[in-house]
């Protein structure tokens, strides 16, 4: 089959990608700890911050509709009260493990909840330390969902994690946070650091270096004042078409630029393709810039491990499908977490590339895609994971690609309009 000829695709137009999910969370999580009257702007309403509200709700918060400007009246770090029924996390992750932390700090017993692929996302890696911390955490023999979170008294906690993971930094950091003790998390490689950046906004002490964040005990948290930024992990799928267009230009306002999540227009960078932060601001502790994607660039491909991996973790998948365009190998190794998300992300992703044409290969850690602008036909099996949906959805608006999304809905769970703004850029 003849190579995909990608010069008749052109994109053009500006994008507000929807607010930071990572950050959405933690706006309500804080906002519901605070003192007075916290408000966010920006929102992102997207099935997963969905849960985080209504798990707030069970346990007593008054969280509004997620509409663009809200107001929360927070309850104080000791306000939260037993939930009358299960937690439902839905497909959330982050709820779950952040939540399970202000359960257990908040000296409460909840039952934690969700749908197939979250019951099955290993749940151990917060009951170690929530335990070590004095809470009781109760969890079936495979490790995930249902999870029993018995809060208590809590105790000061130093705790070195085996994978860097920002839930699992942030359940700890919480967990303190709504007990009044203090703790130290050390990990591997640095995770994204929003909710020590949120807390120190908030009045809360908070130390940080490359290797540790050390959370001081405090009695309580100014209200916060926040316009949740765009989330990098989608303005990447629209970097990414960019990139690989032949043509044009686009123009993403409002981006989070915070170092730890911007590993891949790193990459896009070092694959050859023009891509710029401009007019950089910092806006309640955490950089906002427009980012600029100039297209008609040929790609190269890269090689990726080690600390990059955590600022880059949720775009692999789609890097493994523009690396498919891009001249040479694209190697990925050091990203096993890849395996325990919303789904095997390192099976999914080469799966469905080598079911379309692509040239691609597991590693243990990671995935090898050898670029030959493929001409890609066939159906893409996402197994309800959004990010393969978008990922895919990107492959599938290059001129000559026909690639069906199973489950096109399950976008849901992080950018409810990526098919209307995919259709807008590229029309
Ligand atoms: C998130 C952290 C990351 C990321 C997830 C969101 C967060 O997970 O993959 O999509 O908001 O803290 P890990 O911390 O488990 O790596």
């Amino acid at each position: 089959m003849a190579p995909l000829n990608l010069e008749s695709l052109h994109v053009a137009g500006e994008l507000r990608v929807p607010g930071d999910k990572s950050i959405s969370h933690r706006s309500l999580i804080a906002a519901t700890l605070a003192d007075g009257r916290s408000r966010v702007r920006g929102i992102l309403p997207s099935a997963d911050v969905h849960s985080t509200a209504s798990v707030l709700r069970a346990l007593g918060a008054s969280i509004p509709a997620l509409e663009a400007s809200i107001e929360i009246d927070g309850l104080g770090l000791r306000g939260l009260h037993a939930p009358t029924a299960d937690l439902d996390c839905g497909n959330s992750g982050t709820s779950a493990r952040l939540l399970a932390g202000v359960v257990a700090g908040s000296g409460v017993t909840a039952r934690f909840v969700g749908d197939a692929s979250l019951s099955r996302r290993p749940m151990k890696r917060v009951k170690v330390p929530l335990e070590q911390m004095g809470a009781q955490l109760e969890l079936p023999a495979h490790g995930g969902l249902p999870m029993t979170v018995r809060g208590a008294t809590l105790h000061d906690i130093d705790w070195h994690s085996e994978v860097a993971s920002a839930q699992v930094k942030s359940c700890i950091l919480l967990a303190a946070l709504t007990a009044g003790v203090e703790a130290t998390v050390r990990e591997p490689s640095r995770s994204r650091d929003h909710t020590e950046r949120m807390l120190a906004a908030m009045g809360a002490e908070v130390w940080t270096n490359d290797e540790a964040v050390l959370l001081f005990p405090t009695t309580r948290l100014n209200a916060l004042d926040i316009d949740v930024p765009g989330d990098p992990s989608s303005a990447a799928f629209f970097t990414g078409l960019a990139a690989l267009a032949g043509s044009g230009e686009l123009l993403l306002r409002h981006v989070g630029v915070n170092e730890t999540r911007t590993g891949f227009f790193a990459a896009m960078r070092e694959m050859g393709a023009h891509v710029e932060l401009k007019d950089s601001v910092r806006e309640s502790g955490e950089w906002v810039a427009d980012v600029q994607v100039q297209s008609g660039a040929a790609l190269r491909g890269v090689t990726i491990g080690g600390e990059a991996i955590p600022t880059l973790i949720d775009e692999l998948p789609l890097l493994a499908c523009v690396a498919a365009y891009a001249e040479g190998e694209t190697r990925v190794t050091g990203a096993a977490e890849l395996r325990v998300k919303e789904s095997d992300r390192i099976a999914a992703v080469v799966g469905n590339l080598r079911a379309l044409g692509a040239d691609a290969e597991e590693l243990p850690d990671g995935f090898v895609v050898r670029g030959s602008s493929p001409t890609l036909r066939g159906r893409v099996t996402t197994h309800g994971d959004h990010r393969l949906a978008m990922a895919f959805g990107v492959l599938g608006a290059l001129p000559g690609n026909e690639i069906a999304v199973d489950d096109p809905d399950c976008v849901t769970v992080s950018y409810p309009n990526f098919w209307t703004d995919l259709e807008r850029v590229t029309s």
